[in-house]
């Protein structure tokens, strides 16, 4: 039997130190109970007493045999020296690479039994049987999945998360929340998230137990095929990203009158971002989603407006490759803002940059409408 232990943050700030999460998030936890206990991963040590409760009372007044260690990030490996003292003749099961890390955030764990385990490895519990598959960079190098095979559940470290509390967002589309999860914190790491799905597609699954959000245990093909997307770079979705870095609000205006002859001309989906108020992650979430992006940005210090110089930076290391994009620039007196997002754009793979690049001085006014409509019509119908 395999039991859900884990539990709900919702008074987190900010997930690992920059992301919003409004509906929190979760840190899940499992059981498997059977002749040997094997407890999947631990919890952030932020609510480590909580997790304690649901833990012992899963337990029945049992000893956790093994603590399978999947991913080593304190989210999930937090409370990792707290297990040690409850269970000191526990073994820890991991690869190579989570006992090199491990004495790193905890260095009594060089003390304890530990089960080094390589590709393909089982580990026999009675009647379950974990099989261990390393998922290098997905998202640290330690990281590894398991698959269980009397229940044919994959336990898949933090792939197929999401943010998002279970208890309040039990109801929530899943894609939203996995998308920005997927993008900000796994984008980079696209081959490796294909070379890791090559190895689920050699297993019978029928379940997805994620490190956080919910346990996935229908329409697999759904949530697997958003993966494949997501981690090829495709865009998932026809549509536009306008994104703005406005100091005044001209710059802002500019955009917005973009972003409606684009409705204007065709265009189904058409996202406005205001880059220096709106949720950075969600504009980097929208950037891969969407195959086409104009950027709309005030020219700063010789430069260009800093929450654009940021979010394409976030773009660069998140490796955004294969779209178009659309340039507006705005300037009193020297305006270089597009020449800045070029040079930017320049250095990721496969971008294309469509003319024309269109200069505003100050404010936009009716002798820039031709300009900006003709960049509208080249994004619209590209
Ligand atoms: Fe949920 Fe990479 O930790």
């Amino acid at each position: 039997m395999i039991k859900y232990i884990g539990v709900d943050d919702t008074d987190i700030d900010l997930f690992e130190g920059q992301y919003i999460v409004p509906e929190g998030i979760s840190y899940n936890s499992y059981l498997i109970l059977d002749e040997k206990i094997a407890l999947m991963d631990t919890v952030d040590i932020r609510k480590y007493d909580e997790w304690e409760e649901k833990l012992t009372a899963g337990l029945e007044g049992r000893k956790v045999d093994y603590l399978v260690i999947l991913h080593l990030e304190p989210d999930h490996a937090g409370s990792i020296g707290k297990i040690i003292e409850m269970f000191p003749d526990i073994t820890l099961v991991g690869n190579a690479r989570t006992f090199t890390m491990l004495p790193q955030f905890f260095e009594d764990a060089g003390k304890c039994n530990q089960l080094v385990v390589k590709e393909g490895d089982e580990l026999n519990l009675g009647s379950h049987t974990l099989s261990f598959y390393t998922a290098p960079m997905v998202h640290w190098p330690e990281v590894m999945v398991a698959y269980e095979a009397s229940e044919k559940v994959l336990f898949a470290a933090d792939g197929f998360g999401k943010f998002g509390a279970l208890s309040l967002t039990a109801d929530e589309d899943w894609a939203c929340e996995a998308r920005r999860y997927y993008f900000n914190i796994v984008g980079k790491y696209g081959a490796q998230v294909q070379a890791l799905l090559k190895k689920a597609a050699a297993l019978d699954i029928e379940k997805i137990y994620p490190l956080h959000g919910p346990m996935l245990t229908e329409n697999l093909g759904y949530y697997i095929g958003l993966y494949d997307t997501w981690s090829s770079y495709k865009p998932e979705s026809e549509g536009v990203l306008v994104a703005y870095a406005s100091i005044y609000g001209n710059t802002a205006k500019a955009a917005k009158e973009l972003a409606k002859m684009l409705v204007d001309k065709g265009v189904e989906k058409v996202a406005v971002t205001d880059l220096a108020r709106d949720d950075m992650a969600e504009a980097i979430e929208d950037a891969f989603r969407y195959d086409r992006m104009i950027l709309c940005a005030a020219s700063y210090d010789g430069g260009v407006f800093p929450c654009m110089h940021d979010f394409l930076h976030h773009l660069q290391i998140k490796g955004f490759k294969n779209r178009t994009v659309g340039l507006l620039e705005n300037g009193s007196w020297a305006p270089v803002a597009a020449k800045v997002m070029r040079n930017m754009l320049e250095e990721m793979n496969d971008i294309t940059i469509v003319e024309p690049v269109v200069t505003i001085k100050s404010t936009m006014k009716e002798s820039d409408i031709p300009a900006m409509e003709e960049l509208a019509t080249v994004i619209a119908n590209n």
